[in-house]
């Protein structure tokens, strides 16, 4: 199984970004830890970012053909972008929300989120478990 991780604006700080909300893992420390979390479960993870709101659609609409499933981190976009949300409707592959720290309990903004509308689940609060997760839960799905 290939899965594309999308990371959302402002991952690629990670590390130096809020340390005491985001952990101090850098991002490419996470996608270390989600490409071996992907290899124990037989998956083949690419990981990506973008600061962009386009350059996010464009990708999950390359995501269609070249991947069974996708996780994404859509960083603030998840609070306000109804073209990521439209983008993830439209390819018809399984995407998983995840986020992570706990939006539920941050400021009102973060409570909503419209791409989560269009996705399979979502996964919240939990670090890069959240990532790990999310690649199970893709597994599994595929499996039924
Ligand atoms: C985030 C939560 C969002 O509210 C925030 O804008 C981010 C990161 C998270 O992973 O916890 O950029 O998606």
């Amino acid at each position: 199984m290939r899965v594309l991780v999308l990371h959302g604006p402002n991952l690629n700080l990670l590390g130096t970004r809020e340390p005491e909300v985001y952990g101090s893992q850098t991002l490419g420390d996470l996608n270390e830890t989600i490409t071996a979390a992907g290899a124990e479960l037989g998956v083949s993870v690419d990981c990506e970012q973008y600061n962009g709101e386009g350059q996010i659609v464009d990708a999950l609409h390359a995501a269609r053909t070249a991947y069974e499933a996708v996780v994404i981190n859509p960083g603030a976009f998840a609070h306000y972008s109804y073209a990521i949300a439209d983008a993830i409707a439209a390819i018809r592959i399984p995407v998983v929300e995840v986020h992570l720290s706990n939006v539920a309990a941050r400021e009102e903004f973060r409570r909503t989120s419209v791409t989560a509308v269009a996705c399979r689940g979502v996964i919240s609060g939990l670090g890069a478990l959240s990532y790990e997760l999310a690649l199970r839960a893709l597994v599994e799905l595929q499996e039924k």
